[in-house]
C-alpha cells in the first residue's frame, strides 16, 4: 500500500477536486452549495478588509516602526517588507493608535521634531509580560511613531486612516486641534504649520474619528448614558469639517452586549443627535478555554470557530436593536476589534506583548468572519482585525529584519477580491461537525459556509470546512449564470498546529489550481480544516 503525507493528499485532491458536474458527479456529493446571481445583498465595503495598529508590544516598535536610520530596510522608518506584503491585498483603512492606549495618548506628543518629542509611560506598562524587559519601547513610548508617520504609512499602502480619539483623559478641545493639525489647510493655522514642519504641508483629510475605545472599559468607565453625553460633546454639529466627509464612529459594545447599544441610541435619538454618528464600534475576540495558539487539542479547535462563529449572530442581534431606535439604519455596523486571541505562549519575542503564532485553525477564524460580513454587506460598512503585526491574530510577524506571513495574511489575500464587489446571496447544506467542548456539552457547527460576490463578470466563492478529518465534496449551483472558467485557491496545512516562522515561512501557504470550464454546476471538494476561493469567470 502506498502512502503520503497529509500534505501531499490534500495538494493532489486540491488539484483534482474539481470538475464540471454531470449525474456521475452529483452522485457522489455530501454537500451542496447554491450561489444566487439575482440575490444581491449589497456592496462589500472595501474598509470591512481594514486592519488595527496600538501602540502595544511589538505591533509599532518593530513591527511596523523600524526607523528612518535602520540597517532594516525601510521607507521613511516604516519596514519595507510589510509594506510591500501590504499592498496587494489593498488594505482599505487603517485604525490607530488604540485600542485602550488611545484613551491615554496626547497627539500632541506625536508631532514636531522626533527629537524633542517626549518619552511616555505606555498604558500597557503594567502588565506582567513586560516586567524585567528594561526601558523598552513597549513600556515607554518614544514618540517616534506619530500622526505624521502613521498617515504617510497608511499612503504607502494606499489606506484611509482611521484615528481614535481620547475621550477618557482629553477634553473635546484637543480632539479640535487634532483634527485642525490633520485637516487644516496649508498654511491657514498654526497648527496647519505644525504639520508643515513636520514634512507635511497639504492637509492628511483624515475621514473616519472613532470617539473613545471600550468606553465601557478601558476608555473611562462610563455608562452608556454617560458615554452618549461624552460623545456629544466631541462630534457636535459645530465640529469644522475643512471640506472632508467627517464619520464619527461611537464606541459600541462588547459583543452581544445589547444594552449597552440600547441605552446609548435612546440617549442619542432622545437628543436628535443619531445623525452625528456614521459607524457603531463593537468588537468581539474568540477564544478557546485552554487559550493554546499551536499545541491545541481538537476540543479546542472546534471551541475557537465556535466562539468566532457568533459573529454572525452578534451583528443581527446589534443590527436589530439599532433598528429599533434608528429605523432607516442609518447608523452602520463597524467592527473595529477582531480576532482569536490565545494564551501569549508563541510570541517571538518577551517585548511583543499579546503576541501569538497562527496556525490553519487561526486561518479559517479569518475566513469564517470575513464571509459574516460579506453575508452582512448591507449592516457592516467597517471592520478591523486586531491586530495587523506582532499581535493578537497578525497578519505578519516580525522581529528585527526578520519577517514572515502568517496563515491569516493569506486568506485576506485569497479575500480581497471580494472588495467593492456585490455581495450575493449564498445557500449552503453539508454535514454538520459534532464536538464534545470544553465544558463538556455536546456541540455541532455547520458543515461548509461561504460568501459569493460577483464585479465585471467575475464571483469569488469563499468556504471554510471546519472539519478536523473530513473532506466535503459539494456540488455548486450557480443560480443566474454560467461557468466560463474556473480556478480553486485552497489554504491547508499539512497538521493543522503548522505555522509560519521565520526560518520556514511557507509551511502554510496557498495552493492555485486552474480548471476546466463548463456548464452552471461545478463539484468541488473542500479538504477537511480548509480555505478555499474559487474564481470564477461568469458565461453570458
Ligand atoms: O487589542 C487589544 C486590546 O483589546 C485593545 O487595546 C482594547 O480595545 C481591547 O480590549
Amino acid at each position: 500500500m502506498s502512502t503520503c503525507t497529509r500534505r501531499e493528499f490534500v495538494t493532489t485532491t486540491v488539484a483534482a477536486g474539481i470538475a464540471v458536474t454531470g449525474p456521475r458527479f452529483a452522485r457522489f456529493a455530501d454537500s451542496r452549495i447554491e450561489v444566487l446571481l439575482d440575490e444581491p445583498i449589497g456592496t462589500i465595503a472595501p474598509e470591512i478588509y481594514g486592519h488595527f495598529v496600538e501602540h502595544l508590544g511589538g505591533v509599532v516598535y518593530d513591527g511596523v516602526w523600524v526607523g528612518e536610520d535602520s540597517p532594516i530596510p525601510n521607507l521613511g522608518g516604516v519596514r519595507r517588507a510589510l509594506v510591500e506584503a501590504l499592498r496587494p491585498i489593498r488594505p482599505a483603512v487603517m485604525r490607530w493608535p488604540g485600542g485602550c492606549f488611545a484613551d491615554a495618548y496626547d497627539w500632541r506628543d506625536g508631532v514636531g521634531p522626533k527629537s524633542e518629542r517626549p518619552r511616555r509611560t505606555n498604558v500597557w506598562i503594567d502588565q506582567s509580560s513586560l516586567q524585567g524587559l528594561g526601558n523598552v519601547p513597549a513600556k515607554y513610548d518614544p514618540n517616534h511613531f506619530g500622526t505624521n508617520e502613521f498617515v504617510r504609512f497608511c499612503r504607502l499602502i494606499g489606506a484611509e486612516p482611521y484615528l481614535a480619539v481620547n475621550v477618557r483623559s482629553l477634553p473635546p478641545m484637543a480632539f479640535f486641534e487634532w483634527l485642525e493639525y490633520c485637516n487644516s489647510p496649508a498654511g491657514s493655522t498654526s497648527l496647519a504649520e505644525l504639520r508643515e514642519s513636520g514634512g507635511d504641508r497639504e492637509p492628511f483629510g483624515v475621514r473616519y474619528w472613532g470617539i473613545g475605545n471600550e468606553s465601557w472599559g478601558c476608555g473611562g468607565n462610563f455608562t452608556p448614558e454617560e458615554y452618549a453625553s461624552e460623545y456629544r460633546r466631541f462630534a457636535t454639529w459645530s465640529t469644522p469639517r475643512y471640506g472632508v466627509d467627517l464619520e464619527f464612529i461611537g464606541a459600541g459594545p462588547s459583543g452581544r452586549d445589547l444594552d449597552w447599544t440600547r441605552r446609548f441610541f435612546e440617549k442619542m435619538v432622545e437628543r436628535r443627535e443619531l445623525d452625528r454618528m456614521w459607524g457603531w464600534a463593537l468588537h468581539h475576540y474568540s477564544s478557546a478555554p485552554d487559550g493554546e495558539a499551536i499545541a491545541f487539542d481538537d476540543t479546542a479547535w472546534y471551541d475557537l470557530l465556535a466562539s468566532a462563529d457568533r459573529m454572525e449572530e452578534i451583528v443581527a442581534a446589534q443590527w436589530q436593536v439599532m433598528g429599533e431606535l434608528d429605523q432607516e439604519h442609518r447608523v452602520k455596523i463597524v467592527v473595529d476589534e477582531w480576532g482569536a486571541w490565545h494564551r501569549m505562549t508563541t510570541n517571538v519575542d518577551p517585548t511583543h506583548l499579546f503576541g501569538q503564532q497562527s496556525t490553519i485553525r487561526d486561518a479559517l477564524v479569518a475566513g469564517l468572519t470575513l464571509d459574516t460580513f460579506n453575508r452582512h454587506a448591507d449592516k457592516v460598512a467597517m471592520a478591523n482585525i486586531a491586530q495587523l503585526v506582532n499581535c493578537i491574530q497578525s497578519l505578519f510577524l516580525a522581529h528585527e529584519d526578520r519577517f514572515v506571513l502568517t496563515p491569516t495574511y493569506h486568506v485576506f489575500s485569497m479575500y480581497a477580491a471580494h472588495q467593492g464587489a456585490t455581495a450575493v446571496r449564498v445557500v449552503a447544506s453539508a454535514p454538520e461537525a459534532h464536538w464534545v467542548d470544553g465544558e463538556d456539552r455536546a456541540r455541532s457547527i455547520w458543515g461548509l459556509s461561504g460568501s459569493a460576490s460577483v464585479r465585471d463578470g467575475a464571483l469569488t466563492l469563499t468556504v471554510t470546512n471546519p472539519h478536523l478529518s473530513e473532506s466535503r465534496e459539494a456540488e455548486i449551483a450557480i443560480r443566474g449564470g454560467s461557468v466560463r472558467s474556473v480556478a480553486a485557491v485552497t489554504l491547508v496545512a499539512g497538521d493543522v498546529h503548522d505555522h509560519n516562522t521565520f526560518d520556514a515561512p511557507d509551511i502554510v501557504a496557498p495552493v492555485r489550481t486552474r480548471l476546466q470550464p463548463g456548464g452552471s454546476t461545478l463539484v468541488h471538494r473542500f479538504p477537511a480544516a480548509s480555505v478555499t476561493k474559487l474564481e470564477v469567470t461568469l458565461g453570458a
